[in-house]
C-alpha cells in the first residue's frame, strides 16, 4: 500500500535491527523500500539490503556535504553500480548550503557529475536540496531537455516553486516534516502539488513524524506522512498510498 521512497536502512543507527524493522514496516502497509545510499560503505550497504529483499530497490550516490571526499575512482565505481538489476536511481545527489564542509563549487561539480551519469544510464535522480533552492532549480533546468528526471527528497523550497520543479518532470517527495504542527509550508506543498507528483518518504533515522518526534524514524512511519497528506487533501489514505505508489514505481521503472 505504501512505498517509502527514501530511508537509510543502510545507517550505523540501524545495525543489528533491520530485520525487524523491514517485518514492522510490512506490518504498517509498507510494500516498497527505497535505501539510498550517501558515501562507499552505505552505497554498498544498500545494494546489499537490495539483494536480500525482494520489495527493497537500492539508489547510489554521492552526497554534496561529503562532496570533497568523492575521488574519480568514487564515480567511475558509482558509474559501475548503475548496471546492477536493484539500482533504481542515482542518489543522494544535490547541493548543500547549509553546511560547510564541501565547498559550493566543489559541490556543483560533483552533483553535475553524478548527473551526467544518471543520464547517460537513463535513472532518475534523487536531489537533496538544502538552503540551495535557486542554485539546485538552475543547474536541474540546465539539463531539463536531455531528459533528466528525478524527485525533489523531502520538498523543502516554497509553496511557490513546487510548479516549476514539477513544470521540469521533477517529482515532490514529502518526510515527516509535513506532520509537524508548525509544518505551514509543507502543508502548503502537499495541498497545491497534485497527487500525481507526490511521493512519501521518510528519510529514516532522520525526520521522525509527529507523534514520535524525537525518537528513532522507521519505514513505517510512512504511513503517517501518507495519513497527512490525505487529511489535507481530502482523501482517503488508500488513494494516497495507492497514487503515490503508482507514481514511485514509474519514476523508478518498477513493474511487478
Ligand atoms: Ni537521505
Amino acid at each position: 500500500m505504501f512505498f517509502d521512497t527514501h530511508c537509510h536502512l543502510n545507517a550505523e543507527h540501524f545495525v543489528g535491527e533491520v530485520e525487524n524493522i523491514i517485518e514492522q514496516s510490512q506490518q504498517a502497509g509498507v510494500e516498497y523500500i527505497l535505501v539510498v545510499g550517501f558515501d562507499r560503505q552505505t552505497n554498498i550497504d544498500a545494494i546489499a539490503l537490495a539483494e536480500k529483499y525482494e520489495h527493497i530497490y537500492a539508489a547510489v550516490g554521492w552526497h554534496p556535504v561529503d562532496a570533497i571526499d568523492c575521488t574519480n575512482e568514487d564515480l567511475i565505481w558509482i558509474e559501475s553500480l548503475l548496471s546492477h538489476p536493484k539500482v533504481v536511481a542515482v542518489g543522494e545527489i544535490g547541493l548543500d548550503h547549509y553546511w560547510d564542509k564541501s565547498p559550493h563549487d566543489v559541490q556543483q561539480t560533483i552533483f553535475e557529475q553524478q548527473i551526467e551519469l544518471a543520464l547517460k544510464y537513463e535513472k532518475p535522480i534523487i536531489v537533496h536540496d538544502r538552503d540551495a533552492h535557486q542554485a539546485v532549480y538552475q543547474t536541474l533546468k540546465k539539463y531539463a531537455n536531455r531528459g533528466l528526471r528525478g524527485v525533489m527528497h523531502s520538498y523543502s523550497a516554497s509553496s511557490e516553486m513546487v510548479k516549476p520543479f514539477t513544470d521540469l518532470g521533477f517529482m515532490i517527495s514529502l518526510s515527516g516534516v509535513v506532520t509537524f504542527k508548525n509544518a505551514k509550508v509543507p502543508k502548503k506543498v502537499a495541498e497545491l502539488t497534485p497527487l500525481e507528483y507526490l511521493l512519501i518518504e521518510t528519510d529514516a533515522p532522520y525526520l521522525t513524524p509527529h507523534p514520535y518526534r524525537g525518537k528513532r524514524n522507521e519505514p513505517a512511519y510512512v504511513a503517517l506522512v501518507a495519513e497527512e497528506i490525505a487529511k489535507i487533501k481530502e482523501l482517503a489514505v488508500s488513494e494516497v498510498g495507492k497514487v503515490t505508489t503508482a507514481n514511485a514505481k514509474r519514476l523508478f521503472g518498477i513493474e511487478n
